[in-house]
């Protein structure tokens, strides 16, 4: 049973996927830029055969999904999940109608198939999950005893700076800007905890690759610009509160913060830590 923080949680966080969807499928999962290079990285990872059948938990707006129908053809089967159903809705749209994919609306916390899938995958999903031990559960019970998973997920915070510049200088201005029950969104960023994660679930060969993307958000202005316009509704709303002056405080701090990786012609260049795990059933 979850709690009552996470169901709510659980709550807030659909109904902000539902928001911002449109904007991420633009700006970020469709571009294939920064950490999404990490898209075609998992789907060589986990080595999809043609015919295999695929489960791609969390599939937001079908990108990783997207790639994995390429590799399984026509003999081969693939599901998209998701809880966000404006996600699922633009993911039909971006994959062209097949006979063999599905996209369906799931929870990764409750779920079971009749079928068992030779593959599952999960693109920065994971750290969603409040209990994210039950939905690898879940993942492991759909799976083929001769199956895979591979899963992706972002680096701590602190190998993340394009969030954490930003991120680290708002909770000084709005400490209370993560509602309380929310999950740890980097729990799973080194490879100890998360290799930790998955073996609990009873998954086994396990092997974690760390990758260093780089990711041009342009001038700073750019940066900052375009993170406040793509910003999830809740935070927007608390920022736009801020008096003008502590509004112009926080910009300064995280234009310090950036300074670092600013390069010679203004543009900054930010490494971003992804890691992509494969384990057996
Ligand atoms: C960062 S997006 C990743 C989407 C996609 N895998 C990709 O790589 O573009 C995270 C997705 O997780 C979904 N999500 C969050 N909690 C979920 C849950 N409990 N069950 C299924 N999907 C969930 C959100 O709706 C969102 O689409």
């Amino acid at each position: 049973m979850l709690n009552q923080k996470a169901l709510e949680y659980k709550k807030r966080n659909m109904t902000i996927w539902n928001e911002v969807a449109p904007r991420y499928h633009k700006r970020w999962a469709s571009v294939s830029e920064g950490p999404f290079q990490s898209t075609s990285k998992l789907v060589e990872l986990v080595n999809i055969c043609k015919g295999d059948s695929v489960l791609d938990v969390a599939c937001g707006t079908g990108v990783v999904t997207k790639e994995i129908r390429k590799k399984v053809g026509s003999l081969g089967y693939v599901v998209g999940a998701d809880t966000s159903t404006t996600a699922i809705n633009i993911a039909r749209k971006w994959n062209d109608k097949k006979h063999n994919l599905d996209f369906l609306n799931i929870d990764a916390e409750n779920f079971s198939f009749s079928k068992k899938f030779d593959i599952i995958t999960c693109q920065y999903g994971l750290f969603f999950f409040p209990n994210a031990s039950k939905a690898l559960k879940n993942m492991k019970n759909s799976l083929k005893k001769s199956g895979k998973i591979g899963i992706s997920v972002h680096g701590k915070r602190e190998k993340v700076p394009f969030f954490s510049n930003i991120l680290d200088s708002v909770i000084k201005f709005i400490p209370d800007y993560i509602p309380p029950g929310s999950p740890d969104l980097d729990r799973f960023g080194t490879k100890s905890a998360l290799r930790k994660e998955i073996s609990k679930a009873g998954f086994s060969k396990i092997s974690v690759k760390e990758f260093v993307f780089d990711y041009s958000p342009g001038k700073f202005e750019n940066y900052w610009n375009n993170y406040m316009k793509y910003i999830a509704k809740p935070l927007k709303v608390k920022l736009n509160q801020l008096e003008y002056s502590k509004r112009k405080e926080l910009k300064q701090m995280v234009k310090e913060k950036t300074s670092q990786y600013t390069i010679k012609n203004g543009n900054i260049v930010f490494p971003w830590q992804v890691l992509i795990l494969t384990a057996k059933y």
